[in-house]
């Protein structure tokens, strides 16, 4: 018996996070045991358990999938804990040792807010000397800033991670980071510092965009929406042999230009080596020219908040190799579409000046970037004639190819990596089919997860969006929440969705934080109005129910609660100010059935991008949908009176819709593929019209010769639609297509993650336009929902959320040979799958510990087979 996977707030060993309660979690492997008999979990104050200050004792109640440790948490406290497993057959482990570390809790900053005394947005080098006596026993820094910094000491960065603090809207709150510099400090001279560069908060970031400009540093516009001055903020805390040294920040602290000297996280940035400071963060530095620093009393913060956010770090790293063009630029090619950054070693004559543009795709074999819109992307370097390591700090970019120019060849240019950055997520599932495409697409849906997934869900990372857009998460979050650990990720972004709602009435925006001009002196009319769109505002309710249903993890869905009810409160009182007909009524704009295929534009204009479903019926679905997440919420917390208030609401409005939307006869009024399949998959059709409205979704499909024409809204439910309801051959066929508009189609062109558009791209390799148009929005990846629960079985139960209880039923097809799901969710590992044997079709299971799962399939002759299956493999064969 193993026990693995020891989370807590389903973070592995979380350094200074908010953790409130903190809820351990684990998973148990290699074990011939079937059910957990006891577990206990132990936390203490020291890493050899010998003061305990919590102890389950042997629990039968103890779930592995969450255990609240309910102590009083002290500030900057490093906590232990381990657990033993017993289970059914006697085996029993002990875990290796887990920790978690408080940040500083209630305790007050001493540190001041600084910003450097320089010129109008000069990037800064901040920085401070300090002695310590003794011997140093431990170092902690708890730092912020803005835009984005990194924290040095001694010359070191601190930690690993890159573009703290993280997007917020940093008026309402703004998290800071907890380092452990234990090693990076010394006895004697140190230096702290940290260097600043634009970020969201500074330079260019938001809507209506104009791109900024090395040669004139015109930062371009909207720019500094959060505010005017770098700022830091931070105290460090040192442990030695003779006491405790606490170094803030104050006005004892130092400026000096640092070398970027343009910067946005849309237009890049630009390093001149020959302004860097030797040696800025060193005790060795001898510098003479720094510049005072003054107390920031203009920046309008929101709350101080430990860290929520899980840091960026460099999870992939990428080889590029070079690519010839008919044009003969210098062009790399990482052979896959990431978000990052391109680092290497330069050993160029002073004066170089590199140029670096980011793009996505090739045209006519050349290098190409006009799909960027009105970003940048660029990188420029000056060198100072020293052989240096190069990498960007404030900014990132949505890239698989770059070109270079300011030199003639790569001679000069070494160590050249790709280093794709997000969020540090653990990625928990894969898909592995008989069809090498499908495959290819399940790895483009999960890259363009992990490009998305950089600290908020955004809807792209290359142009100039970047945020967190509501529509593309709520589509895609299932999926993503099979692809990975989600549960710490979305907590943030619950937070970022509930702090845009307290300001506008509960109304959710489209994008979360919203990226508007939010500065004491210009207060963008935005923060109030705008937003509530349906399919897109509902993110704030379905992304933690599905998130609960996902890791069971209670505290998630405890976190979004509040959220959710807004939420579901702010369309109802829309209702009941338009008629109270229990319809949400879409007399204003929506985005609705964005990008389908079947709007007034119809088709294949490049550039159209609405839909053609009846809007008052998709806004009428999602009002159903997100009153009904509240609903099982509140019944999941056992909060009866509010389950009564909104299980009642949403019976109202699915009545209300069914007297509008669906003839006696048993159509919907919304017919088309997305209203059909959508009607089936949210349960809006009454039992009786399921069968029709299946028929009607497939006449619709045959005259679309069996192509798909949804949208964002209609797509994550098409295939579902049609699979959970007597159709599941259908789903396949559109699946397995190849030709234009399927999700292979863009296999079959290249694409190495998820376009936009079902015709980015044309047949012959042109880009379709260039008005929308990316080759990384994960939104149409949302069909890998259907690959787990219907093509290879594995769904959740709403009953015993996080999957100890499974449904398994897969429902497999000839076409696709075999498939199969491996997937270590929060109860543990589950493999689902099966293959064809001649006509035979062999299925495998595997359960976790203290898991349990149904089986239902469906025999040759069209019977249906149930079983209940304990952990362990199972092969079954029908
Ligand atoms: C974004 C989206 C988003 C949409 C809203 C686009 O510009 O890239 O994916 O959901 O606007 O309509």
């Amino acid at each position: 018996m193993k026990i693995q996977r020891m989370k807590t707030n389903r973070i592995v060993n979380p350094l200074g996070f908010d953790l409130k309660t903190p809820v351990v979690s684990w998973t148990v492997e290699e074990t011939a045991a079937k059910k957990q008999l006891w577990a206990r979990v132990e936390v203490a104050a020291d890493a050899d358990f010998s003061t305990i200050l919590f102890d389950t004792g042997e629990s039968r109640t103890a779930s592995s999938l969450g255990v609240p440790v309910e102590i009083a948490l002290s500030p900057r406290t490093r906590y232990f804990w381990r657990v033993t497993v017993c289970g059914d057959n006697g085996e029993r482990a002990t875990s290796d040792t887990a920790w978690f570390e408080t940040a500083k809790l209630d305790e007050p900053f001493a540190g001041q807010r600084i910003s450097p005394c320089l010129p109008a947005d000069t990037a800064p080098y901040m920085r401070r000397a300090f002695q310590v006596e003794g011997k140093v026993l431990s170092a902690r820094a708890y730092f912020t800033g803005l835009g984005v910094y990194e924290l040095y000491v001694n010359g070191e960065k601190a930690g690993d991670e890159y573009l703290a603090p993280g997007c917020t809207a940093y008026d309402r709150w703004i998290q800071y980071q907890t380092y452990d510099v234990t090693d990076l400090v010394k006895s004697g001279e140190n230096v702290v510092g940290a260097v600043i560069g634009n970020g969201w908060a500074k330079g260019r970031f938001g809507f209506d965009g104009k791109a900024g400009c090395y040669e004139t540093n015109e930062p371009g516009s909207p720019h500094n929406i959060f505010t005017d001055e770098y700022l830091l903020l931070g105290e460090l805390h040192i442990t030695t042999d003779r006491g405790e040294t606490v170094v803030v920040t104050d006005e004892r602290w130092q400026s000096a230009p640092a070398p970027l000297t343009f910067g946005s996280i849309y237009d890049g940035e630009r390093y001149d080596a020959r302004l860097e400071i030797e040696n800025w963060a060193s005790p060795t530095c001898t510098f003479d020219g720094w510049q005072p620093v003054k107390i920031n009393t203009e920046t309008r913060l929101g709350s101080l908040t430990a860290r929520l956010s899980l840091p960026v770090k460099a999870k992939h790293i990428l080889t590029p190799k070079v690519v010839q063009t008919p044009k003969n630029e210098l062009v790399l090619d990482l052979g896959q579409n990431i978000t990052g950054w391109l680092t290497f070693t330069a050993d160029l004559p002073a004066g170089t000046e590199l140029r670096l543009q980011f793009g996505e795709l090739l045209q006519d074999d050349c290098f190409y970037r006009d799909n960027m819109r009105s970003a940048l992307c660029e990188y420029r370097y000056i060198s100072d004639g020293r052989k240096a390591f190069v990498r960007p700090i404030a900014t990132f970019y949505g890239f698989r190819f770059v070109k270079f120019s300011g030199i003639d060849s790569f001679d000069g240019i070494a160590d050249i990596e790709g280093w794709a950055m997000y969020s540090d997520l653990e990625q928990t599932g894969e898909i592995v089919t008989a069809n090498e495409k499908v495959n290819r697409l399940y790895l483009n849906s999960v890259w363009s997860q992990r490009d998305n997934f950089l600290d908020v869900p955004t809807d792209c990372p290359q142009r100039d969006e970047r945020m967190g857009w509501t529509g593309d998460a709520q589509a895609f979050c299932p999926t993503a929440n099979y692809n990975m650990d989600c549960a710490a990720f979305y907590a943030k972004y619950s937070r970022d969705l509930l702090e845009e709602q307290k300001l506008a009435d509960g109304k959710v925006p489209d994008v979360a934080p919203l990226m508007v001009s939010r500065r004491a002196d210009e207060q963008h009319p935005m923060l109030s109005s705008g937003g509530g769109h349906c399919g897109w505002a509902d993110a704030a309710a379905i992304v933690p129910w599905e998130t609960y249903l996902a890791t069971g993890n209670r505290a998630t869905l405890e976190n979004g609660y509040e959220s959710m009810k807004l939420w579901a409160d702010w369309i109802y009182r829309y209702d009941e100010a338009h008629g109270a007909t229990r319809l949400w009524p879409g007399i204003e704009f929506h985005f609705a059935d964005w990008l389908a295929l079947d709007g007034p534009e119809s088709g294949f204009n490049p550039e159209s991008v609405m839909g053609g479903t009846d809007v008052t019926f998709l806004c009428s679905a999602y009002y159903y949908k997100s009153t009904m997440c509240v609903a099982n919420a509140a019944r999941a917390l056992g909060k009866t009176a509010d389950y009564a208030v909104y299980s009642r609401r949403a019976d109202e409005i699915r009545d209300a819709i069914r007297r509008e939307y669906y003839t006696p006869g048993g159509l919907c009024a919304a017919a088309t593929q997305t209203g059909n399949a959508i009607s089936l998959d949210f349960g809006l059709a009454p039992s009786f019209a399921r069968e029709k409205i299946t028929a009607s979704l497939r006449a619709l499909l045959k005259a679309a010769n069996m192509h798909l024409k949804t949208g964002f809204l209609g797509t994550p439910s098409l295939c579902r639609a049609l699979s959970d309801n007597g159709a599941n051959k259908d789903a396949y066929t559109l699946f397995l297509n190849e030709d234009l508009p399927s999700w292979l189609y863009e296999v079959n062109m290249g694409a190495t993650t998820i376009w936009e558009r079902w015709n980015s791209v044309n047949p012959d390799g042109k880009i379709s336009g260039i008005g929308m148009n990316s080759m990384n929005h994960y939104a149409y990846g949302a069909v890998f929902e259907w690959v787990y629960k219907n093509v290879c079985g594995l769904n959740p139960v709403a009953e015993c959320p996080g999957y100890k209880r499974a449904v398994l039923r897969p429902q497999p097809d000839k076409r696709l040979g075999a498939a199969k799901a491996m997937v270590n969710t929060a109860a543990g590992y589950y493999e689902s799958g099966w293959k064809y044997d001649g006509d035979a079709v062999v299925y495998t299971f595997t359960v976790p510990f203290d898991a349990e799962a149904e089986v239902i399939l469906t025999g040759r002759d069209g019977e249906t087979v149930r079983k209940t299956l304990c952990a362990g493999t199972h092969t079954i064969t029908l």
